[in-house]
């Protein structure tokens, strides 16, 4: 099999890295891919959110399986054209993607099955949304309907916080994104992601993580995209998947099938636990980055036939074969991040770094210049072990960045904390 895969971040290193184990791996092309990708595939500098230029490229190189990565050219149907081509492809068709594109259909959809989820309300002008947060009083959570990059969701902890943002939103901090806004009741809890594998109508759960959004130790500092994550997430016990399962993915797979979009691909939950119970934080149309690289670290070759079996909707007899094991990985970031950071510096002794099935030094934002690594972007290096124990993958990728040798960048110390304490 000729298989394309699309973006260019540590998930799709990661799911790279798992794809080309697999024997029935033939070529494997990433677009536009990084530094560590170019290391196991060919990269391939294309525009793919255009739909029309991803379904040619693949004409002209005999792809035979398209597997999409990020959620943008989720949303922007570049899944849609590729099936329409006839290409057998990995990703919800836009009209899906929506369950993470607008958070207001994704509060429908759980209204119209009753998952449990956060109270809420949706508004489009700010008089009435005002006057809602006052009545409600604080905490309270605010959303951009529309996808805004990680910058859309504000948990105000008072009153004057969440007025602050419904004045961003409705005076047009985030465009388009921010004409709808969502209201929601504040949930207390762990928070998990459980991710889900669907071909429509048959759901297979693959797995479960936590991932680290706050920038610095402790859980302090700015919000990111993601500074470390684990997996399994032991919040996520198989009685807590078993509801989750029940009350709130099985629903909406059934709602999105019975409007005539059905979902295709994977679906991850985030979700709250609180009580011995989940509800429904958010849904994204995607693996999460970094949840894909410690997903993938323990998936292995087999994340490949699971994506195929997805694909040709033969999920129903399609079993994920477990080990026993943990897996842990670090974001190495550039200081600054997520403000403003500096790129082009060189990063070295990666190639002190072990690679094999229980290390993995997955590349984010990465450039490769005259042998040289170099920076580029915020999260650059997602340094991944796997052992029996989370504390034994901690220890490993810890001790792969002691190899590591780059002063203009950081990471936090203390990722799985949380679960390593328990
Ligand atoms: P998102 O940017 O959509 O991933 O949401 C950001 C984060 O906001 C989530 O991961 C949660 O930590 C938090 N969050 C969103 N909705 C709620 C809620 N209703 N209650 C508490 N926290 C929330
Ligand atoms: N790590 C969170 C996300 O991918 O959305």
């Amino acid at each position: 099999m000729n298989i394309l895969i699309l973006g260019s971040g540590g998930r799709e290193h990661a799911l790279a890295w798992a794809v080309k184990q697999n024997p029935k791996c033939d070529r494997l092309i990433v677009a536009p891919g990084n530094a560590g990708t170019a290391t196991l595939a060919e990269n391939a500098d294309i525009d793919i959110l255009d739909g029309a230029t991803v379904v040619t490229f693949c004409e002209e190189n005999a792809v035979d399986f398209v597997i999409i990565g990020p959620e943008a050219p989720l949303a922007a149907g570049v899944a849609d054209a590729c099936r329409a081509a006839g290409l057998l492809t990995f990703g919800p068709s836009a009209a899906a993607a929506r369950l993470e594109a607008s958070k207001a259909f994704t509060k429908d959809i759980c209204d119209a099955c009753g998952a449990p989820t956060a109270a809420w309300a949706r508004f489009t002008e700010a008089a009435s949304a005002r006057a809602y947060v006052q009545a409600q009083g604080a905490p309270i959570v605010v959303k951009a309907d529309g996808l805004a990059a990680g910058k859309g969701v504000v948990v105000a902890m008072t009153e004057a916080e969440a007025l602050a943002a419904l004045d961003e939103m409705f005076g047009g901090s985030l465009g388009a994104a921010g004409a709808e806004v969502v209201i929601e009741e504040f949930m207390a809890g762990e928070e998990a992601s459980f991710f889900i594998l669907t071909d429509g109508t048959t759901a297979l759960p693959i797995g479960t993580a936590q991932d680290h959004k706050r920038a610095f130790d402790g859980d302090t500092g700015p919000n990111t995209g993601g500074m470390g994550a684990y997996s399994p997430a032991p919040v996520l016990t198989e009685a807590i998947q078993k509801q989750a399962m029940d009350e709130i993915v099985l629903p909406a797979i059934a709602e999105m099938a019975r409007r005539g979009t059905p979902y295709q691909g994977v679906l991850y939950a985030g979700l709250m636990i609180q009580d011995g119970k989940a509800r429904l934080v958010e849904y994204n149309c995607r693996f999460g980055d970094p949840e894909a690289q410690v997903l993938m670290m323990r998936l292995g070759a087999q994340a490949l036939d699971l994506m195929h079996a997805c694909a040709e909707g033969r999920l129903t007899g399609a079993r994920v074969n477990w080990a026993d094991d943990h897996a842990l990985t670090v974001v190495m970031a550039a200081k600054g991040y997520p403000g403003a950071y500096a790129k082009g510096s060189e990063i070295r002794g990666l190639d002190r770094c072990p690679e094999d099935s229980r290390h993995m030094v997955f590349h984010a934002g990465t450039v490769e210049t005259d042998g040289r690594i170099l920076a580029n972007g915020g999260r650059v290096l997602n340094v991944t072990a796997r052992g029996d124990t989370l504390e034994d993958a901690r220890n490993r990728a810890y001790a792969m960045i002691d190899h590591l040798r780059w002063p203009e960048g950081f990471c936090r110390s203390d990722i799985g904390w949380r679960a390593l304490r328990k």
